[in-house]
């Protein structure tokens, strides 16, 4: 029985001479590069013992030995490649994890509202920080007020338990409209300017999106996500400007995007 380390050497110099095809030209260098890494070549080594094991020289299995480590070198290089790699996805998918995860607020920051089997509830984050019940419905995130459909701005009259009267202008305050729950009777903003908030399973087919249709794509929609995530802060807090609960990069509203497709 060799031991590893002469089966290592056996592995080295087999790799050392192994030809590659001439259709690899320039590439060839690259490829060589990549495998001259050296490491552990614990996959050979294992092929070659496995050999002597079971009765055969090792030298007969270097030809399967080798090309164990030539594909696990392929896919070393490809997983690391752009066009193969699903790291957008990835990085998309930590936006919709059902988390609380106050170290970084990006880590389910859609899952807050797109949580449960629909992806159209709020979550466990949402209740701890924004006072909303779990598997809430409703909630605003600013279609109206941004109002990027341009549509006519109207004066709502909304009568508060107090008596009193509110006036909203808005193009469309939602779901107050049925339930008539003013501004001051609503702090969890589930009524005025709220809306229904839908599935996520399909969305790459269901374009336009919004109540307003006033997000033409997909990329849209990660944008006024950019949007509503700076404005929830309260530039006049008591305790000076609140900064935004989180921008969103060109990158992220990339990897969102590529995530959403996923949900089909
Ligand atoms: C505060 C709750 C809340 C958060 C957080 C939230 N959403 Fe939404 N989402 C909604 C509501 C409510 C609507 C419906 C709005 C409307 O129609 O005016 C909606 C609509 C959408 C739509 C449109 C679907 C359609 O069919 O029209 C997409 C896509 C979407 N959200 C993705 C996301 C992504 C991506 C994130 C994270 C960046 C996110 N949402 C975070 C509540 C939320």
């Amino acid at each position: 029985m060799s031991t590893p380390d002469e089966l290592r050497e056996l592995v080295e110099s087999y790799l050392a001479e192994l030809a590659l095809t001439p259709e690899l030209k320039g590439l060839e260098e690259s490829m060589r590069d990549a495998l001259a890494g050296g490491g552990k070549r614990v996959r050979p080594v294992l092929c070659l013992a496995t050999a002597e094991a079971a009765g055969a020289e090792a030298e007969a299995a270097l030809p399967a030995a080798a090309a164990l480590e030539l594909v696990h070198n392929f896919s070393l290089v490809h997983d690391d490649l752009p066009a193969l790699d699903d790291d957008s996805e990835r990085r998309g998918k930590r936006f919709f994890e059902d988390v609380v995860d106050f170290s970084d607020l990006k880590h389910g920051a859609c899952a807050a509202c797109h949580s449960g089997p629909m992806l159209n509830e709020t979550n466990q984050f949402a209740e701890l920080v924004f006072g909303v019940p779990k598997g809430t419905r409703f909630q605003s995130i600013g279609i109206s007020e941004v109002n990027s459909g341009q549509n006519l701005v109207r004066v709502f009259l909304f009568k508060s338990h107090d008596g009193t009267t509110t006036p909203v202008a808005s193009p469309d305050p939602g779901r107050a409209l049925i339930t008539g729950v003013a501004p001051q009777d609503d702090p969890t903003v589930e009524n005025v300017n709220a809306f229904k908030t839908p599935t996520l399973w399909g969305a790459s087919r269901t374009a336009p999106y919004f109540h307003d249709n006033s997000a033409k794509t997909l990329e849209d929609v990660a944008a006024h996500y950019n949007l509503f995530f700076g404005i929830t802060s309260d530039p006049d807090g008591p305790g000076g400007p609140i900064p935004p609960l989180l921008s969103l990069t060109p990158g992220d509203q990339a990897d969102i995007v590529s995530y959403l497709k996923l949900l089909k």
